[in-house]
């Protein structure tokens, strides 16, 4: 049982990068990634977006394991005590403020959609899709978002399960859920990929993932790639942070940001690969946007031989992936309270998970009572999303980065990160100027 004197601790290097990629490996890899690439053009989209994992991902997933690991608490209190020790302002402190508050929000309207993905789970075991044709599907899919007692249930359901999980620790919950469940995702997404494999549309999905359409190249599909390479691995929300926070010593951060970066691109593809065969096996409409996972797939399950178990899997996928996340973005918040208020461990998960989960109560009015309720012509919904994944985490990945590569002592960094002169010099100048330069053009273009 963590207490305030003896910080809790992984149990082992690997529990702590399973657990880092269950929480990168999320919503973001199996519903937004195949929709955005959709969206923007294929191949292209899947270069650039690479590109900013490698450049930029990389080392702001580095700097803020490697904050979280020295402070060993909460972001707030480890940025607020790192900055102290090196003679600088304790307001370096709000860049895990930003980071919690971060993940509290987002938390309320993953977790929506963390029910949907229960939801279409129950519909794709009971055969629910099965002879149905787009329009009923579609309709099927809009009745559903227009009942606020039905979404309630699910997103109340979904976040019970992340708090059941939360409260049992950081080894006994965090660590042991995705230990399990990570492992069954892998199995899932291979069996769906098989499947793939077997459809006409296995080469045309390919072609469309690995052949890039530069023509498509814009502004826009460079912002959205940064922006979901930081959404994707976690970052700018105090979650990898206070990851970090329960490191020891002789974890090589950067092999494990190696394990992590390179199993969440791999469960991406292979999302794309198991979702675009039966897109385009199928004939339907790859830029179908957000509905591609709740309109476009279930159309499919409902027409093909298999299709019982092949939805139900999916959407077992999808559930496990977002639970291994939405795990990750409680954690702060819990850590947070653990160690400034007298509750423990499950008071904490407690009292954080209701809060997380009556704001996602207004999420979820946003598709149905209150979609009329608008802020700068945005419902809760949209608001939340955009204040947090345009404002919030880039501006806290950025106050993590240049924390570490400009405030700290360099010399202990690169003994921390047990590179040579030539490494170090590449890191240096990707986490000197690279990525918070790409991180500024992203945040000044959202302005
Ligand atoms: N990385 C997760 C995903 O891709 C989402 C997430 C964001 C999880 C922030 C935790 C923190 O779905």
């Amino acid at each position: 049982m963590a207490t305030a004197q003896s910080h809790a601790q992984w149990s082992s290097r690997m529990g702590f990068v399973l657990a880092a990629t269950g929480s990168a490996v999320g919503l973001g890899n199996i519903w937004k990634f195949p929709y955005m690439v959709g969206q923007s053009g294929g191949a292209a989209f899947v270069l650039v977006y690479l590109a900013c994992i490698a450049l930029i991902g990389v080392p702001i997933l580095v700097s803020e394991w490697l904050l979280g690991r020295r402070g060993q608490k909460n972001p707030i209190n480890t940025m607020a005590q790192i900055a102290h020790q090196h003679g600088h302002h304790r307001s370096w402190a709000l860049v895990g403020a930003i980071g919690v508050l971060g993940a509290f929000l987002i938390l309320s309207f993953y977790s929506v959609i963390g029910g949907w993905a229960l939801a279409y789970m129950r519909d794709a075991i009971f055969g629910s899709f099965s002879g149905l044709d787009k329009t009923a599907i579609g309709t099927a899919f809009e009745t559903f978002l227009a009942q606020p007692g039905e979404l309630l249930a699910w997103h109340s359901l979904f976040m019970l399960l992340t708090i059941g999980v939360v409260a049992m620790g950081v080894a006994g919950g965090l660590e042991r859920g995705s230990k399990l469940m990570m492992p069954a995702l892998g199995l899932i997404l291979i069996v769906l990929v098989g499947y793939g494999a077997t459809t006409g549309g296995f080469g045309d999905a390919a072609a469309y993932l690995f052949n890039p359409d530069w023509t498509k190249l814009d502004g826009k599909v460079l912002l959205a790639a940064l922006g979901h390479a930081f959404f994707t691995l976690s970052l700018g929300m105090g979650v990898m942070m206070a990851y970090g926070s329960y490191l020891g010593e002789d974890v090589n951060l950067l092999r494990a940001a190696r394990t992590v970066v390179i199993m969440d691109t791999t469960f991406a593809l292979c999302a794309g690969m198991a979702i675009f065969p039966i897109v385009f096996a199928n004939g339907l409409d790859p830029a179908a946007g957000p509905g591609l996972v709740f309109v476009t797939l279930p159309l499919a399950f409902g027409n093909i031989t298999g299709g019982l178990l092949l939805g139900s899997l999916f959407f077992l996928l999808l559930t496990f992936a977002a639970l291994t996340s939405s795990i990750s973005l409680l954690e702060p918040v819990v850590e947070l309270l653990e160690e400034r208020t007298p509750l423990n461990r499950i008071g904490a998960t407690v009292v954080a998970g209701l809060t997380i989960w009556a704001l996602g109560i207004a999420a979820l009015l946003s598709f149905n009572l209150w979609s009329e309720v608008k802020f700068a012509g945005l419902n809760v919904f949209d608001l939340l999303d955009y204040v947090t994944s345009k404002f919030m985490l880039p501006l806290a990945g950025l106050g993590a980065i240049v924390f570490v590569a400009w405030k700290l002592k360099q010399d202990d960094v690169q003994r921390e990160l047990q590179l040579g002169s030539g490494g170090f010099a590449l890191w240096t100048l990707l986490a000197r100027y690279v990525a918070p330069i790409g991180v500024l053009f992203v945040f000044w273009n959202n302005l």
